[in-house]
């Protein structure tokens, strides 16, 4: 049979697996207007409130008023402002690094530091669960992927041995999600530092969803972990936890030379325009102050009474500490059943189904803001253990 759209999407829907976007009226705050319905929005990555916050949007203004509205071309070409460069100083100093270098988004970051270092004759070890970006980065590259168990650093060490011996002469590079997108647990960061060493690999952690949120001082998984310095390239997002939008990664001098020189997303697009430069900026300076500490504490009690009120009801709660939440359902029918369910209970909470979880494995992702209330979280709970009774689930 040809392959028309249609039939594409035809196929797409009975599998359980068509995608559609929903519209939010107003800002990604705690509650939102959606068709006209109040919702409590528990599927935002705007961990701090920061995407709300007047201090960025006042830098973002007055970079507009400052510098205009956009770079106008590549960073090699005219597009290098001076705010991405004070950008990539507040980077690097935060992320106790010598440099850094901002990429347009997470996954132009992952598309195209991955190629940069790797290519075919090379080897990359990628944790199972890793994001889809990091996958596109390793298939872009050419280099060899051997996927690992998912946080199991033992195996690493096996596959490691085995295929390392195989290709002496080619580059190796160890990758993973610092904290796990889908299932918000933290990879073995000084497991993996230490098997860095033991091959001669270089470490890359992409941190999108612990940067901003983790460590002392929202380092990020490395601070937490103690693990700061020992790891080649830290790649994270300013559009989560920061409230803003672009990616940086925090590197050696040298390799950030490489990767101006090769990463293929960096070199042909044009940069990241002053608004959302400035209010990167704002948010990495924010996240370092008391009020920073306060919206990281409070995130953390609401993790820990969303975590904990949802095992006591009865529903599976992988462990774990960290904001992001999922229940797994199983069925991309049910997962999706549940999720319409709730948001007629009045709470935004998205079924995230394959290609972005394994077949099988779809789930409601919840996820905390420092900005939900006690109040709101309460109820949610129980409107989640009531659609939840309701449908079978507890
Ligand atoms: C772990 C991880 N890496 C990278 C990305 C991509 O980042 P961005 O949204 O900035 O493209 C995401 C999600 O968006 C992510 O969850």
């Amino acid at each position: 049979m040809t392959r028309t759209v249609q039939n594409e999407l035809e196929e797409i829907k009975s599998r359980g697996l068509m995608r559609s976007t929903r519209v939010i009226n107003g800002r990604q705050a705690a509650r939102v207007t959606c068709n006209g319905h109040d919702l409590l929005l528990l599927c935002s990555n705007n961990y701090l409130g920061l995407a709300d916050h007047p201090a960025l949007a006042a830098a973002s203004a007055a970079a507009i008023e400052q510098y205009g509205t956009s770079s106008g071309a590549s960073r090699l070409v005219s597009g290098t402002m001076e705010l991405h460069e004070r950008l990539e100083r507040a980077v690097a100093s935060f992320k106790g690094t010598e440099a850094a270098l901002i990429f347009n988004s997470g996954h132009a970051a992952n598309t195209g530091i991955i190629p940069a270092l790797v290519r075919k004759g090379d080897l990359v070890f990628s944790d199972r669960l890793n994001h889809a970006s990091i996958i596109d980065g390793i298939l872009l590259s050419g280099a060899r992927p051997v996927r690992y168990p998912h946080n199991d650093h033992a195996a690493l060490a096996l596959l490691m041995e085995k295929h390392v011996k195989r290709h002496p002469t080619g580059r190796c590079l160890i990758v993973s999600d610092g904290v796990f997108s889908m299932d918000g647990d933290i990879a073995p960061l000084a497991e993996l530092v230490a098997l860095k060493r033991a091959f001669g690999a270089l470490l890359m952690i992409d941190d999108a969803h612990g940067c901003g949120v983790l460590g002392y001082r929202g380092r990020g998984s490395a601070e937490l972990l103690g693990v700061v310095g020992d790891i080649d390239i830290q790649m994270g997002t300013f559009g989560k936890a920061l409230g803003s939008f672009g990616a940086y990664t925090a590197v050696s001098s040298e390799l950030r030379n490489l990767l101006i020189n090769r990463a293929r997303s960096f070199i042909f697009s044009t940069s990241l325009p002053p608004a959302v430069l400035a209010a990167s900026l704002a948010a990495v300076e924010l996240v370092q102050t008391p009020e920073g500490d306060q919206l990281r504490q409070q995130l953390v009690v609401n993790s820990r009474f969303f975590r904990s009120s949802l095992a006591e009801a009865g529903f599976s709660i992988p462990d774990g500490t960290t904001q992001i939440v999922p229940i797994v359902i199983g069925s991309a029918d049910n997962t999706m059943q549940f999720s319409e369910a709730l948001l007629a209970e009045g709470l935004f909470a998205q079924g995230i189904r394959p290609p972005t979880v394994p077949v099988g494995t779809s789930r409601l992702r919840f996820t905390l803001m420092a900005t939900h209330s006690e109040a709101d979280l309460t109820c949610a709970v129980k409107s989640i253990c009531h659609v939840g009774q309701r449908l079978g689930v507890i």
